[in-house]
């Protein structure tokens, strides 16, 4: 694939950073655009380090549409990936303009630029949480989709906005990725999660538990109908997630035009408490927690079908739960705070 030029939105990110050396290792030119207000330069220095290899950084919003355009209009790109948004659920909820400006404005901006490209491609960051309550499982494609939050809603308007302008433009190809639950590190434990502030997801929680950064996990319920009563999860590893989208970039460069969308899971369910049995055995040490009672908005279940991802792009998913908590616990023990970009003063051991 070399002399195949990409552009990257939200390069430096968790997904984006270890995508980035997987497609720097496959050998793709790549141009990254970040405005790092959720990560930091340090992951991208980290990247060129493990792969040895050089690449583009472009600092802009993708809003700023002037900026963009005068990145793909330098870069002239074959293809974009398309990381750059807002993730986090319960801000979606406080800031809902904030969500739909950067996560459906940014798409519409970045296709506004792509006009130029002969044919157009994108690879789009989607989500499960699009499927909201899932009324069966493992949740296929045609599932139907119903998100609970303003954060998946943004997703599933971004979805709405590729399909039409895929429809629209000849030529054009969009492939949607919607990804179940991303954990994990690169092998390197070089890369990595980086939460700003207390996390959200589970992994990173119990990681910071781990690592002494707090005091114990607050395991969100104890009486769902699963196997132990705690949620259940189909977590994929970060680097199976990240070689999903090298994948998708063939699978773009060959299929025919139009829109194709493809969960990104495993196909198997963890609990939380499993999650945690595994990481205390990643850790060798016992891991405090307690059940509370349930989080606001979270579903039971939810575990993939994978099979159009597994036909359709050649790909499937490698590691285990014990590789994502052996790789998230190399990264953290290795790198307590992160990136130390934007030192944490919220860390409630301090
Ligand atoms: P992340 O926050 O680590 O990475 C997102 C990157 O986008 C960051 O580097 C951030 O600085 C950048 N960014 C944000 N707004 C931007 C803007 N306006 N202009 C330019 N850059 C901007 O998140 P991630 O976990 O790597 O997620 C990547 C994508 O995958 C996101 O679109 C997210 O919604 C989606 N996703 C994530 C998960 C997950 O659990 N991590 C699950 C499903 C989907
Ligand atoms: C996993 C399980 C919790 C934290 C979220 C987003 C989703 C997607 C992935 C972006 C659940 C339990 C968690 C904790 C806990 N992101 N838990 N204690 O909620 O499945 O999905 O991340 O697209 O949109 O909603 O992931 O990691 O938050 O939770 O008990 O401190 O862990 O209840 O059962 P979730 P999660």
């Amino acid at each position: 694939m070399s002399n195949t030029r990409v552009i990257v939105t939200g390069g430096a990110g968790y997904i984006g950073s270890h995508t980035l050396i997987e497609l720097l290792i496959a050998g793709y030119e790549v141009c990254v655009v970040d405005n790092f207000v959720n990560s930091s330069p340090e992951s991208l220095k980290r990247v060129a380090r493990l792969s040895s290899q050089h690449f583009r950084v472009e600092r802009a919003d993708i809003r700023d549409a002037c900026a963009v355009t005068a990145i793909f209009r330098a870069f002239q790109p074959d293809a974009v990936i398309h990381f750059a948004g807002l993730k986090a659920v319960g801000e979606g909820e406080t800031l809902p303009l904030e969500y739909y400006d950067v996560n459906v404005g940014g798409t519409l901006n970045l296709l506004r630029a792509m006009t130029g490209m002969r044919p157009p491609a994108i690879i789009f960051s989607s989500s499960a949480t699009v499927y909201g309550d899932p009324d069966y499982l493992p949740i296929d494609e045609q599932h139907p989709t119903r998100p609970a939050s303003v954060y998946g809603r943004t997703k599933l308007i971004a979805e709405d906005v590729l399909r039409d302008w895929a429809r629209a433009t000849p030529g054009a190809r969009a492939v949607m990725l919607r990804y179940f639950n991303p954990v994990g590190a690169h092998d390197s434990g070089d890369i990595g999660e980086d939460p700003q502030g207390p996390p959200n997801n589970l992994m990173p929680f119990i990681a910071q538990v781990a690592v002494g950064l707090r005091d114990r996990l607050a395991i969100f319920g104890g009486d769902y109908d699963t196997r132990d009563g705690t949620g259940l999860r189909d977590y994929i590893h970060v680097v199976d997630l990240a070689r999903a989208h090298v994948a998708a970039l063939n699978y773009a460069s060959t299929c025919a035009p139009g829109s194709d969308v493809f969960n990104i899971g495993t196909g198997y369910g963890a609990t939380v408490r499993e999650i945690l049995q595994a990481y205390e055995r990643a850790c060798c040490k016992t891991l405090p927690y307690h059940i509370v009672p349930r989080r606001p908005g979270d579903v039971a279940a939810s575990v993939a079908d994978p099979t159009r991802a597994i036909t359709a792009l050649n790909w499937r998913a490698e590691l285990g739960i014990n590789d994502m908590c052996q790789s998230s616990w190399k990264w953290q023990s290795r790198n307590p705070r992160g990136f130390q970009f934007g030192v944490d003063v919220t860390l409630e051991a301090e």
